[in-house]
């Protein structure tokens, strides 16, 4: 056996799947839990970031999608549906792949990241470019896999739930504990549901002796909970959190509550910034969607919700290289150079 098998196996008494069945996997989860030194001297907590873009798709998706597609293929199915930003469907492509089924992917047109599209393309999904939001492709989605032979793979099927609250467990494992605060990004809230029934279990089971304060953060154009309202017309740099309409509504409200936390919206001008500063500061380099927990920590930590002296975790969802239109977006062109070490000294201003 492999040093981390995936999540279904490296958490069998935890996470439930049919008797017999197949396990899809590509080995998802096990990611890396990292010190964030630069953070945690700015906030004057102990900051750590869950570093999800290490999974085998790029994103936190994958827990779930073994999951999901483990059930799929034991219960017959053939064919997989999702609504997606771009990161579940790429998961779901890929995953389906990895099961021999077929997969539907329906995303919204023109708002999805490069690499997320480049994923559903290389894996051969059938891919719908939906003239709408995230909000009308998911109810596509809905209907299409109520009346048809189709599974639907987003994460109102609860298996995906079970499959992401593995997340929880592996940051207590890798802390020896709780964290004190857990920050996250908030779209269509399954990943904060998932978190919640994660510390729950661990807690509820003796594992860990307290649960962590969970903070949710929305982009400011697109933060219906934090109005408190379905937003019709999301807009947002971070296209994987544009979401108007969470279908885990009341399971993040649910996860907030009963963990005394709490919901806020970050600009884009404080994502893009927070994305900047964790890939010239840590070395991580994550989407910009990602970079909204980070958002969320340094902006709590400056109006003193956060407080100091806090173990803190952060969960950055996604890989940087999802987005390669905004990492590159206002870089000067670089001028080529002769082959001459001369030319490299002088580029360098070394000579
Ligand atoms: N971060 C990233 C990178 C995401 O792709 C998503 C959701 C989230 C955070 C928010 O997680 O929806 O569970 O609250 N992406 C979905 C998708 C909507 O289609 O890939 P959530």
């Amino acid at each position: 056996t492999p040093w981390w098998p995936g999540v279904i196996l490296g958490y069998r008494d935890r996470v439930a799947v049919p008797d017999g069945a197949h396990v899809v996997s590509l080995q998802e989860g096990g990611t890396p839990l990292v010190h964030a030194p630069h953070l945690s001297e700015l906030t004057g907590c102990e900051v750590h970031l869950k570093v999800e873009g290490a999974n085998p798709t790029g994103s936190f998706k994958d827990r779930g999608m073994a999951v999901a597609m483990t059930h799929a293929r034991a219960a017959g199915s053939q064919a997989v549906i999702c609504a997606s930003t771009g990161n579940t469907s790429a998961s779901a492509s890929a995953y389906a792949t990895r099961a021999g089924m077929t997969s539907a992917v329906l995303v919204p047109q023109g708002k999805i990241a490069l690499g997320k599209l480049a994923q559903a393309v290389i894996h051969g999904a059938r891919i719908l470019q939906v003239q709408g939001n995230f909000d009308d492709c998911l109810e596509l989605a809905r209907k299409t896999s109520a009346e048809f032979p189709v599974t639907l793979v987003n994460s109102v099927n609860a298996v995906r739930i079970e499959g992401q609250k593995t997340a929880a467990f592996e940051v207590c494992d890798g802390l020896g504990r709780a964290p004190d605060v857990h920050c996250m990004p908030v779209g269509n809230a399954g990943n904060i549901t998932a978190y919640w029934k994660g510390y729950e279990e661990y807690a509820r089971d003796g594992v860990v002796d307290s649960r962590p304060v969970l903070f949710g953060f929305q982009a400011a154009g697109a933060a219906p909970l934090v109005r408190g309202e379905p937003v019709l017309s999301p807009e947002t740099v971070a296209t994987a959190i544009r979401v108007g309409n969470p279908a885990s509504w009341h399971g993040a409200i649910e996860a907030k509550d009963a963990s005394g936390g709490l919901f806020s919206a970050v600009e884009d001008e404080q994502i893009l910034s927070a994305y900047r500063l964790l890939a010239a500061r840590e070395g991580v380099f994550v989407e910009p969607g990602s970079a909204a927990s980070v958002a969320g920590l340094l902006a709590t930590s400056a109006d003193g919700r956060l407080g100091t002296g806090k173990v803190v975790v952060c969960t950055v969802t996604g890989h940087g290289l999802k987005d390669p239109d905004t990492a590159l977006a206002g870089m000067v062109e670089i001028e080529p150079l002769p082959v001459d070490p001369n030319a490299v000294a002088s580029a360098l201003e070394l000579a």
